[in-house]
């Protein structure tokens, strides 16, 4: 069967009205990419995909041609024999960045609202067994999410609610239980775990633990819940997602596992972990916003304007639209967790 051109390795940006549809070259051949010229595709098997949008969208269209969900690109490109691009940039283009180093409340900051948070250098939170200290919020420049770090010596934490927001944890050190609404799940590190709207959850533990927690969307505070009990979703016993090494996906030379998604009844987001050899990717966008824990390796995360180093226990804040790259310095790769929101596929980049 006859193969579309690559028009693109990479996907095209498009800002789409309601009701106004498009016509989405299939062949790859049109000069008017990602749209067909009318012409381009005569004499070869392919037509082209009629799209209306219901709504005004941003949107991704494939230029591969090889996606799985056309017109929309669904990160196959990634995967193509040059499909995924290493940074071509100079030793000395990249030597003039700005060079962002850490300030006095554990935030290195780069190009527009991107950050990198070091909570070991972070205050605040401070209590007899815990602390919770605020990485990502609204006032700190996310527009989608929020991230909190609940540190505990041993113990139980409090009980931890938002009202209406999803809550994704992550437990990135210790092993314990976590109690969602009256329900008991034994955790160990690496465990993802998802909280549904109105429940609330504590962990339990009887040595040292860090737990991070996402709200979807974000919240400025995570509240304390006095009195626990709202009750368990039952339409969703299964909260708690293990590192599988069958279930990873390839991404170019990088590999990830999805932890919490649709799966697990999440809608809209995705919490993954994922692993980068020693390399750096080419600069690049995402139209969700991205929080990246660094569980391991150290490195540089590259904006256009500044950079900044990054090591173990860092977490990165991207938002939409930002361009960046994350650079693994260290023979022995880089292992991250991330959170996207709005979207649910980390392979997806422009
Ligand atoms: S450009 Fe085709 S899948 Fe991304």
């Amino acid at each position: 069967m006859q193969e579309a051109v690559i028009a693109s390795p990479k996907p095209y940006y498009r800002e789409l009205k309601a009701n106004r549809p498009i016509a989405w070259c299939r062949c790859g051949r049109s000069e008017r990419q990602p749209f067909c010229d009318g012409r381009s595709h005569e004499g070869t098997a392919f037509k082209p995909l009629v799209y209306r949008p219901r709504a005004d969208e941003e949107v991704l269209l494939c230029g591969c041609k090889r996606t799985g969900t056309p017109p929309f690109c669904d990160g196959t490109h990634n995967n193509l024999p040059g499909g995924y691009s290493t940074d071509l940039r100079s030793d000395e283009e990249r030597g003039a960045l700005r060079r962002s180093t850490t300030a006095a409340d554990g935030i290195a900051r780069l190009d527009g609202r991107c950050y990198v948070a070091s909570p070991a250098r972070m205050a605040g939170g401070q209590g007899a067994h815990s602390r919770t200290l605020k990485i990502i919020s609204r006032s700190l420049g996310a527009e989608h999410q929020a991230l909190f770090l609940v540190e505990l010596k041993s113990g139980s934490s409090p009980a931890f609610g938002t009202g209406s927001a999803d809550m994704v944890l992550f437990l990135a050190r210790g092993s314990g239980s976590v109690t969602i609404s009256g329900r008991d799940f034994a955790v160990r590190e690496g465990d993802g775990l998802h909280v549904h709207p109105n429940e609330w959850f504590r962990i339990a533990s009887p040595a040292d633990c860090r737990l991070f927690v996402s709200t979807l969307p974000g919240v400025e505070e995570l509240e304390q819940v006095a009195t626990p009990t709202s009750e368990f979703d039952a339409r969703f016993p299964n909260r708690l997602v293990s590192v599988d090494q069958t279930m990873r996906s390839e991404m170019g030379p990088r590999y990830f596992q999805m932890l919490v998604d649709k799966a697990a009844g999440l809608e809209g987001a995705a919490q993954f972990i994922g692993h980068i050899p020693q390399s750096r990717a080419e600069m690049h966008r995402h139209l969700y916003e991205e929080a990246l824990i660094v569980l391991s390796g150290e490195g540089i995360l590259w904006n256009e304007e500044s950079c900044t180093d990054v090591t173990a226990g860092d977490v990165i804040f991207l938002p939409r639209k930002h361009a960046h790259s994350l650079e693994c310095i260290g023979a022995a790769g880089m292992d991250v967790v991330g959170v996207i929101y709005p979207g649910d596929n980390p392979s997806i980049n422009y």
